[in-house]
């Protein structure tokens, strides 16, 4: 029976019980099974004993070590993918041809192209099945507090934008074989880390027009890039300059936007709570705005939770979530014009990349110097 409408839980599936399925998934979805919204229904790992010692934990029924074999015999009607970034669009498409939903974790899959093949894959309606992407630090209540603001032009024009990743991985981090590859990884700093920052700044500005990247390798023995800027002119005028880097000792994740009657600033390095935003008042304000202004209301912190709440919304409601379809793929869109520019030395225009362009199935874009020698089994079959 379908979900939407209906009071019923929303049967759901998880595939990969390794780190981020332990650490936030399964106790989010524990504590949404507690108000009735999910019931889970089984877990898959191709590490048998991992997905036994999970289910066993959390009491689900199925433990499975093939997500076809779970799909055929449990038909959930969510599949949360907490699995690598390889596998990421086989599994999301398999899961949208079971007729389920699909809340992927980020990076959503190593390209453009595999995204579209998503995509494709889903029926159309916004009330059936489609992939979403976890984006969790969009749906904390200070980014919702900031979204309406600036929506409503409460701040005035955006202006000057930062966008800050920088975080320290050391070389134990990179010895772990699948990090630092294209293949593997899906891309650097840029893909693996920034991405949440860059998809944050986005959600809050708006589209992007240009932008133009570098990126290099400075300490790691990896594929990819160990750090990468980039300067943004985004389509409302604003500018902005991101900094995605595994270098730096004293971490720190930061957005920054100055509008003409405001300087917004968010500082964490994982999550966020409301005390971690900060609102200034350009002079002239009047008190009283300013006063309304620092009102976030509920202390609601970015986490997996806030957005599989929301997302359950949606999918009960028959809506799009909004890290589904474009509002997900933008994201991508914009890291992939990211590498693109740093390795063409060249500026990348919104809309640039599609079919035909050596981007469009590969971050690498096959430019000499960052695309791996040979070709690896896995980008053959992508
Ligand atoms: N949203 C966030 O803040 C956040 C944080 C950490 C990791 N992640 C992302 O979550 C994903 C998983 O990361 P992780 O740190 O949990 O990795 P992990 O290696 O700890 O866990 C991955 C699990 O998937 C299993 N697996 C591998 N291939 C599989 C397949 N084909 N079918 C089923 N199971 C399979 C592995 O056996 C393992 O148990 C990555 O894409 C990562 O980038 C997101």
């Amino acid at each position: 029976m379908s979900p939407l409408g209906s009071n019923l839980p929303l049967r759901t599936a998880v595939a990969g019980t390794g780190g981020i399925a332990r650490a936030s998934h399964l106790p989010a979805l524990a504590k949404l099974a507690a108000q009735g919204e999910v019931e889970v229904v089984a877990v898959a790992d191709i590490d048998e004993a991992a997905a036994r010692a999970v289910a066993a934990e959390h009491g689900i029924p199925g433990a499975f070590t093939d997500l076809d074999a779970m799909l055929a015999e449990v038909r959930p009607d969510l599949v949360v993918l907490a699995t690598p970034p390889a596998v990421h669009r086989e599994q999301s498409v398999a899961a949208l041809r079971a007729g389920a939903w699909v809340w992927c974790e980020k990076p959503p899959c190593p390209s453009l192209a595999d995204f579209d093949a998503i995509s494709a894959a889903e029926p159309g309606g916004d009330a059936e099945p489609y992939a979403s992407i976890v984006f969790q630090h969009r749906f904390g209540s200070g980014a919702h507090h900031v979204r309406r603001l600036l929506r409503s032009q409460a701040f005035g024009r955006p202006l000057v934008a930062h966008c800050q990743t920088t975080w320290y991985r050391n070389r134990a981090y990179y010895a772990v074989p699948w990090r630092g590859r294209w293949a593997t990884e899906g891309g650097g700093p840029a893909m693996g880390h920034g991405i949440h920052q860059m998809d944050l700044l986005l959600d809050l500005l708006g589209p992007w027009a240009e932008v133009r990247g570098m990126a290099a390798r400075l300490v790691h023995d990896v594929e990819t890039e160990d750090v990468s800027t980039a300067q943004v002119r985004f389509a409302g005028g604003a500018l902005a300059t991101v900094v995605n880097s595994v270098l730096s000792p004293d971490e720190v994740s930061r957005i920054r936007i100055d509008c003409e009657l405001a300087t917004i600033e968010l500082t964490h390095l994982y999550g966020y709570r409301n005390a971690n935003w900060r609102i200034t008042p350009a002079p002239g304000v009047p008190e009283e705005t300013a006063a309304a202004w620092q009102d976030f209301g509920a202390d609601e912190p970015s986490s997996h939770l806030a957005q599989l709440r929301a997302l359950v919304a949606d999918i009960r409601a028959g809506r799009r979530h909004p890290t589904s379809g474009a509002g997900g793929r933008q994201t991508l869109e914009f890291i992939t014009a990211l590498y693109k520019s740093a390795f063409t030395d060249a500026p990348v225009l919104a809309g640039e990349i599609g079919p035909g362009d050596p981007y469009y199935t590969a971050l690498h874009g096959g430019a000499p110097g960052w695309a791996p020698a040979a070709p690896r089994e896995e980008e053959e079959h992508a």
